[in-house]
């Protein structure tokens, strides 16, 4: 990745294409897109349009075929992968603190990362020994450990019940507002999109179909207000629902 000298990440004119046994996988064809540190950017888009690709290829971990992504420099980036992803060998305290060097780890911090994962009590328990939704929340706790300055989240909450789910929404609002990080956070959810983004961006066939800038709406946001309507019924006939 390139040093970008503003703060954010910029990607300009991105082409990637997957190659399966005869056939060509185009996804991104010179998408542009600008990620403020400062603010949530929300991904939106069906099934395969490339949200989970756009994560890896924003860490590094897929090469592309042309255009840039040029990121602030120093800028460290936590992820959240669409499934928990915890060593199964480690219990939830050691998956939490594997990024941590030993002396790193501020113990009442990651106290505090546990208990606002709802975590508490299941530091020794093992993922195999935890639900969906718990693996999940750790796997939060544990890019939330390393204080990232940007993190990328794909479907962080899909698994969790609409009460947990509301919970780690606000709790994520919180983090955003007192510690000013940014994050990119892809949902299939309208509803989620309008409740936590300043920023709404529709995929669609490898570029942005569409954006929203929601930055002048305040937090708690009310769907049921006509404003919100208005904006989530934009949204559906952009996506074509
Ligand atoms: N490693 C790979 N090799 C070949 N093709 C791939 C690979 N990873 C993804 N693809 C293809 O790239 C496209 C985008 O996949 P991606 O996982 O980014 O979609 P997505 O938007 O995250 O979908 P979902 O909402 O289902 O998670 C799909 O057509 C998929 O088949
Ligand atoms: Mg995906």
């Amino acid at each position: 990745m390139e040093v970008w000298e503003i703060a954010g990440i910029k990607i300009q004119k991105l082409h990637k294409t997957y190659e399966v046994p005869g056939k060509q996988v185009p996804v991104f064809c010179g998408l542009d897109l600008e990620l403020d540190t400062s603010c949530i950017t929300v991904v939106l888009g069906k099934s395969g349009c490339g949200k989970t690709t756009l994560l890896r290829l924003i860490l590094g971990l897929e090469q592309y075929e042309s255009g840039e992504i040029c990121s602030a420099e120093g800028l460290k980036t936590g992820i959240v992968f669409q499934e928990p992803r915890l060593m199964p060998w480690l219990n939830v305290w050691q998956n939490i603190t594997f990024g941590l060097k030993k002396k790193e780890i501020d113990v009442q911090k990651m106290e505090q990362l546990v208990a606002m994962t709802g975590l508490t009590g299941f530091e020794k328990a093992y993922p195999s020994q935890l639900s969906g939704g718990m693996q999940q929340r750790a796997a939060l706790a544990r890019a939330l450990s390393c204080e990232p300055d940007y993190i990328l989240m794909d479907e962080p909450f899909a698994a969790l019940d609409h009460f947990t789910r509301k919970t780690m929404q606000d709790e994520l609002l919180r983090i955003q507002r007192e510690q000013k990080k940014g994050m990119l956070f892809v949902t299939h959810s309208m509803d989620e999109a309008l409740i936590l983004g300043h920023r709404l961006v529709i995929l669609e066939n490898g570029v942005c179909k569409k954006t929203y800038d929601l930055e002048a709406r305040t937090y708690p946001r009310d769907l049921l207000s006509e404003d919100m309507i208005r904006i989530k019924k934009d949204m559906m006939k952009t996506i074509g629902e």
